[in-house]
This record gives C-alpha cells, structure tokens and sequence, in this order.
C-alpha cells in the first residue's frame, strides 16, 4: 500500500467515525415514527407534534430520548401502575413496541417546534415566574429550575427535557402530577422534591413564565 492509500484510508475511517458520533441524528426511523405519529397521535399532538390544545404537550424538538422514555412509563406493567399514570395515554402506547417508541421519538425531535399558549400577561404572575425559573426560592428550598433546564429552557440532553415555549396549561398539570404521585418517573424523584416545596401560586407562575420562553 502506498503512503497516500493509507492517509486515504486513515481519513476515511475518521469521517467515517465523526458521522457516526454525530448527536444530531436520533436512534430511529424518523419515516416509520412519522408514518405512526400521522396515524395516532396527530389528532390530539398534530402532524408535526405541535398540539395547539393547551392539556396535550408540544412533541416537536424535544430530546429523542426523553420522549421515548416517557412513552415506556406510560406503560402499566401487569399489576403494577404505570410510573406515568396517565390513562390517555397508556391506551395509546398500550400495543407498540420499544422501536415505534423510538421511531416516534426521533421523527418528534426532528420537528421545528413552536410556541404554546399562555394564559395571562400580568407582570406580577410573570415576574414571579422569572424569579421561580431563574433563580429558585431560598426561603423554601425550592432550587432554580435552570439548574436542570437551563437559562432558556432547551433543556439537556439526554435527562432534562426542552421545557421552553411548552403550554402553560400543560406544564401546570405536570407539576401538580409530580405533586400528588400520578407522575413519579423522576430519576431521584427531583422533580417531586422540587415541587413540594413550591406555593400552588408558584407553580403557575412558572408554568406561565415558563411558557413565553423561546
Ligand atoms: C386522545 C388524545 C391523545 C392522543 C391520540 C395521543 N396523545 Fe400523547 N398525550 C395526550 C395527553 C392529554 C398528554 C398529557 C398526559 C399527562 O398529563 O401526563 C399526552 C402526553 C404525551 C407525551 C408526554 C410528553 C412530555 O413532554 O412528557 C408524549 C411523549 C406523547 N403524549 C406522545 C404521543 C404519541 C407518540 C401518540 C401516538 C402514538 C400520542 N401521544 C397520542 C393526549 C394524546
Ligand atoms: C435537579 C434537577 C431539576 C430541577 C432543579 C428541576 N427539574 Fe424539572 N425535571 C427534571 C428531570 C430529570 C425531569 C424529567 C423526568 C422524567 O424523566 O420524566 C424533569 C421534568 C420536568 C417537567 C416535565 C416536562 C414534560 O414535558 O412533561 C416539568 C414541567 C419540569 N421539569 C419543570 C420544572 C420546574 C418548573 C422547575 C423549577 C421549579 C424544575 N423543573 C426544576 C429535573 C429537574
């Protein structure tokens, strides 16, 4: 071989490795999730995974792995209730398999998400919002939700999902699940700790803050 073929080879082989390293392309089938998601989900979710009813989420843009998480802990396990208890959805993922989850989950994460809906412009409720998100409540303990969801609210991946631009009315439901039990897939239950510390006041003006972030 000559020394050119092998600088060749050796190229190769690293772009060959950089694509493949690449985080922006999912684990699935983005077609096959598409092809599901047009035919379950898209009347309560959209085609796109941007619902515009305020008590079904936003899908589009958020982490593949996050989204497929959620799907399995719909899932009631025999006798066992669903981490998620949800019942909507549980009739939903009840026949698919851990691939459509994650076929649905890439297509959902490469969707250009938009902006939800708000309920209330009241600068007092959103200044109390900004507080809660940017910087917590000393007082109770309550951590600044940016720790985990960053400063805009895009989230980290893989664990900490997009919040930004999400419904109000969505987001709302989801702490008062973590509250009261329903919803306990919380890695260390940090969520649950989070919000037991949080005013019913609070946790809307979050959830409104929460909701106009880009
Ligand atoms: C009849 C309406 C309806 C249909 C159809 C539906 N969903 Fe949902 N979905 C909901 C509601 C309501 C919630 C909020 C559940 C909760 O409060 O925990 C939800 C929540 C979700 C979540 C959680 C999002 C998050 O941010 O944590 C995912 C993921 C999801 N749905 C995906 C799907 C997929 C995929 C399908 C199709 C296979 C589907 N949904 C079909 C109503 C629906
Ligand atoms: C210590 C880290 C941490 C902090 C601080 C934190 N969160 Fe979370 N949050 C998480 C994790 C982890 C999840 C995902 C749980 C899962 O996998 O289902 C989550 C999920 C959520 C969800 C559900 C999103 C959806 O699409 O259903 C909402 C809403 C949320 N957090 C709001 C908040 C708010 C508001 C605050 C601040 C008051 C906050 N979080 C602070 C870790 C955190």
């Amino acid at each position: 071989m000559k020394i050119s073929e092998i600088i060749v080879a050796v190229l190769m082989l690293i772009l060959s490795c950089l694509a493949f390293a690449n985080p922006v392309v999912p684990d699935g089938d983005t077609e096959k999730g598409k092809e599901i998601a047009a035919g379950i989900c898209a009347g309560c979710h959209n085609s796109d995974g941007n619902s515009i009813i305020p008590n079904n989420p936003i899908l589009a843009g958020q982490y593949a792995e996050y989204t497929a998480k959620q799907l399995r802990e719909f899932r009631a396990d025999n006798k066992k209730s669903a981490k998620r208890d949800n019942p909507t959805m549980a009739s939903m993922v009840a026949n698919l398999s851990d691939d459509d989850m994650k076929n649905l989950a890439a297509y959902y994460a490469q969707q250009q998400p938009q902006t939800g809906v708000n309920n209330t412009n009241d600068e007092s409720v959103l200044e109390l919002g900004e507080k809660i998100y940017l910087g917590g409540n000393l007082d109770s303990a309550v951590p600044a939700c940016s720790s985990c969801h960053s400063v805009t609210g895009q989230g980290i991946p893989p664990h900490y999902p997009r919040l930004s631009g999400q419904h109000a009315t969505y987001i709302f439901s989801q702490l008062q699940a973590f509250r009261h039990g329903t919803r306990k897939n919380d890695v260390n239950h940090s969520m649950q700790t989070v919000v037991s510390r949080m005013s019913v006041k609070e946790m809307k003006a979050v959830s409104e803050f929460i909701s106009l972030l880009k």
